[in-house]
């Protein structure tokens, strides 16, 4: 049997484990361990992206969701949040705003809301790209539409695209999700890689019923899967969803993902997510000495941001953008990273070009 030492070293050494010894490292790992662990992340990170951090400006145009799971605070049928939509005009405005603070990237994400048609969001895509030529990237985090969808917005200049297969679980996926299907989730990431986008999938931490060999799965099939971006992130309950009384992912748990998605996934990127942020103060700070190398910092309009709240409590809900862009900044110098405004492309895509 190998000591915990020797998997921390194979793991940083091979880019390799096996579920068994990720499921026994997550059981039995001592703060020690995960001092250890999370250095070996950072140097692996420092290896493949240097001390450089890309920042992605976050537009959450729409919190108008079909889509009805059980963790999620604009689930459909929650009645009690107040809806609201950006019209492609106003999604426009935030971008420019956004260029002007330096953003190279927009993500555009929102519930699946089917109010913006396939025709609508290929031009929304399509003027983004021509107004800032050739500078900007477009990434899209919109949930479940057809392949034919994907292709046509792809076609009209889309470069990426943000979907998180939430839990590498079947059983559990199928019970947090009564409105879709584990198998789509799996064939739509399967269908945008070999379309060309740089795809980013991820998972929460800490879902109820969630289990060490869960989280190993979670790990093994991105492997598998080798997306571009991975985002990991805490589960936090929302009052007004049927887990609103469950326990949360805790800070360590989420970290030691983001390290272990590090070491076995070298070259994609790890963003330090919104959620960890809003778990811990210096959530963002410690995930990126732990492996994170992204930060999607948010450009949403003051005016509706509070109504994007999958989860409660969620940070910067009464800042401005430019308020998000410098706090993030001395957040990143704060440990002694750079922040980097170019595209940040991911190696493997890099490396494909
Ligand atoms: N806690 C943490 N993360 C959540 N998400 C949705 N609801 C919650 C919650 N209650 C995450 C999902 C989704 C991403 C946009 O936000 O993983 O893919």
């Amino acid at each position: 049997m190998n000591t915990k030492h020797d998997l921390l070293d194979k793991a940083f050494q091979t880019n390799h484990l096996t579920k068994e010894e990720i499921t026994v490292l997550l059981e039995t790992i001592t703060p020690e361990e995960r001092e250890i662990l999370y250095s070996k992340a950072l140097k692996t990170k420092q290896a493949y992206y240097g001390d450089k951090v890309y920042l992605r400006g976050l537009i959450e145009f729409s919190n108008i969701c079909r889509q009805d799971c059980l963790y999620c605070g604009i689930r459909a049928s929650n009645a009690k949040v107040e809806r609201y939509r950006l019209t492609p005009g106003e999604i426009l405005a935030c971008c420019d705003k956004g260029y002007e603070l330096g953003y190279r990237t927009f993500v555009l994400q929102s519930g699946e809301d089917l109010w913006y048609t396939d025709e609508m969001l290929s031009a929304l895509v399509h003027e983004i790209k021509r107004r800032y030529y050739p500078e900007v990237a477009v990434t899209l985090s919109i949930g479940e539409r057809s392949v034919e969808t994907y292709q046509s917005l792809f076609v009209s200049g889309a470069d990426r695209f943000l979907m998180r297969h939430e839990t590498a679980s079947q059983e559990l996926y199928e019970k947090l999700h009564p409105t879709m299907r584990f198998e789509d989730r799996r064939a739509c990431l399967a269908a945008l890689k070999k379309i060309g986008y740089q795809v980013g999938a991820g998972f929460m931490v800490g879902l109820p019923g969630q289990t060490p060999a869960d989280l190993a799965e979670d790990l093994h099939y991105l492997k598998e899967l080798h997306p571009d971006m991975i985002g990991i992130g805490p589960f936090i309950p929302h009052s007004q969803t049927p887990l609103g009384t469950e326990k949360g992912g805790t800070i360590e748990n989420t970290l030691v993902m983001v390290a272990l998605a590090r070491l076995l996934i070298p070259d994609s990127h790890i963003p330090a997510t919104t959620a960890l942020g809003t778990l811990h103060p210096q959530g963002r700070e410690m995930a990126l000495q732990a492996g994170a190398n992204v930060v999607m910092p948010i450009i949403t309009p003051s005016t509706v941001r509070k109504q994007y709240a999958l989860y409660e409590n969620k940070i910067c809900g009464d800042d401005h953008p430019e308020d998000c862009r410098y706090c993030i900044e001395r957040r990143i110098q704060s440990v002694g990273l750079k922040v980097d405004l170019g595209k940040g492309d991911s190696l493997q895509f890099i490396s494909n070009m």
